[in-house]
């Protein structure tokens, strides 16, 4: 560095921590050397969130959150989006993006949950870590859902007329709830202006704020890896975990190699298949939204499903509350429940790679409950799909609830000193 640029780093040190800033999250973050191909997903969450920010800002220059008719007997915001898509110059990529970028996002965040689950990276002390994860991923829901409906298709309409419906379903208080939520007795021009406010300003921020502060209770206790080896256990005599690397300028280089595989693939359905066999865009979506035609069957988009059949699995009442409202209670749970694997989870070790057949079979069960309740939630009902969901869902529910009895019971390997690193 010339003499000339190390005073302008100095004097901004002097003023603001930059270089220590740099020190202590990059050049002298110590992570373990054993990431992994599952370790790519946090990075790309990042991305993705980026990517939605950045989009998002071109998008709200031109769309209008006004259900009133145009003069074709167009609703505003379905032909200011069809304006984006025709006239805009690049609208077309800039939406895609984003409608692609949703989806993208959420297969990042269920793949990077995933690693959690896979490596233990939940427990001591990452407790908080993961609880800001889950905050961030109801977040995330909410925003998605909220930005589904500004379209203003067929399904944006009906798709938020169904789920706003079910918070009526709330003893006491749910048909007040609902009626603020949708500011008029139907999903009309007041929800989408308030959904577009959330979506675009109440929520995004809520999202930054929770990352960020996923990420500095991450750097407080430094990451987990694949072995569950504690790193900051065995230290040199500079106080440098024995296997810990520099975050920079090994994981970022190593993160650019993510990110572009990534991209190769995020850029082909962009560009190839950008409704994503109607899994991305639903085709019902194209059609303007008509609060007098209900489509025949209305489906929330694939990363709502898992949950969607859980409340579809519910149809007896209980206590006198029908089964509505007990849908709601499992499908809310079935959520939140993901926050208490920290303290469900009593096994001696933290990864996947040491625990016991009980624990491994568990969760290959779930997953495979989670794929086909997914897999339910975008098909119409029918009394077998109904028992099939049942089932699934008493398993996903026994996953969690069982899981403090099959992890301490389960026969673990013992874990290794030191990462494997080969
Ligand atoms: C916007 C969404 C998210 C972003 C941008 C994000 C970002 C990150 C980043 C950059 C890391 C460090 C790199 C890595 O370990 O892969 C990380 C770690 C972690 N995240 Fe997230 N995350 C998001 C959502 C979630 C969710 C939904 C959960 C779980 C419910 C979660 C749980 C974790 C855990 C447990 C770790 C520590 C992993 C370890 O050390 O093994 N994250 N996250």
């Amino acid at each position: 560095m010339t003499t000339k640029s190390q005073a302008v780093l100095n004097w901004i040190d002097e003023r603001f921590p930059l270089t220590s800033s740099i020190k202590g999250h990059l050049t002298e973050y110590y992570a373990p050397k054993n990431f992994n191909f599952w370790y790519f997903f946090g990075s790309l969450a990042l991305l993705a969130l980026v990517i939605q920010i950045l989009t998002g800002i071109f998008l709200v220059m031109h769309y209008k959150p006004d259900a009133s008719l145009n003069a074709a007997g167009v609703p505003v915001a379905f032909a200011s989006v069809e304006y984006i898509m025709r006239e805009v110059p690049g609208g077309w990529l800039i939406r895609y993006l984003h409608s692609t970028g949703a989806s993208a996002f959420f297969i990042v965040v269920y793949l990077h949950m995933f690693r959690g689950l896979l490596y233990g990276s939940y427990r001591k002390p990452r407790e908080l870590i993961w609880i800001f994860g889950t905050l961030i991923f109801l977040a995330l829901m909410a925003e998605a859902f909220m930005g589904y409906l500004l379209p203003w298709g067929q399904m944006s309409f009906w798709g938020a007329q169904v789920i706003v419906n079910l918070f009526s379903a709330i003893p006491l208080i749910g048909p007040d709830l609902s009626l603020i939520i949708r500011g008029d007795f139907v999903v009309s021009d007041a929800t989408l202006n308030r959904f577009f406010s959330f979506h675009v300003i109440a929520v995004p921020l809520v999202l930054i704020g929770l990352v960020a502060a996923h990420i500095i209770a991450l750097h407080e206790v430094g990451s987990n890896n694949p072995d569950g080896v504690e790193i900051k256990k065995k230290k040199d005599a500079n106080g440098i975990p024995l296997d810990g690397i520099p975050f920079h300028p090994y994981y970022t280089v190593k993160d650019i190699v993510g990110v572009v595989v990534f991209l190769f693939f995020f850029s082909a359905v962009v560009f190839f298949a950008p409704e994503g066999g109607g899994y991305f865009l639903e085709y019902n979506n194209f059609i303007p939204a008509d609060p007098l035609k209900t489509p025949p069957h209305i489906a929330p988009v694939w990363y709502f499903t898992p949950f969607y059949s859980i409340l579809r699995a519910v149809t007896y009442p209980l206590f006198g509350l029908d089964a509505k409202f007990w849908g709601v209670v499992a499908m809310g749970a079935s959520v939140v429940i993901i926050a208490f694997l920290p303290w469900l989870d009593r096994s001696p070790v933290k990864s996947m790679r040491y625990k016991g057949p009980i624990f491994k079979f568990a969760v290959f069960v779930f997953v495979i409950c989670f794929f086909v309740l997914g897999y339910l939630g975008v098909l119409p009902v029918s009394p077998g799909r109904t028992l099939v969901s049942q089932i699934c869902s008493v398993l996903y529910f026994a996953f969690f609830l069982l899981m403090p009895w099959y992890s301490k019971i389960d026969k673990c390997k013992a874990e290794p000193e030191r990462v494997n690193f080969k």
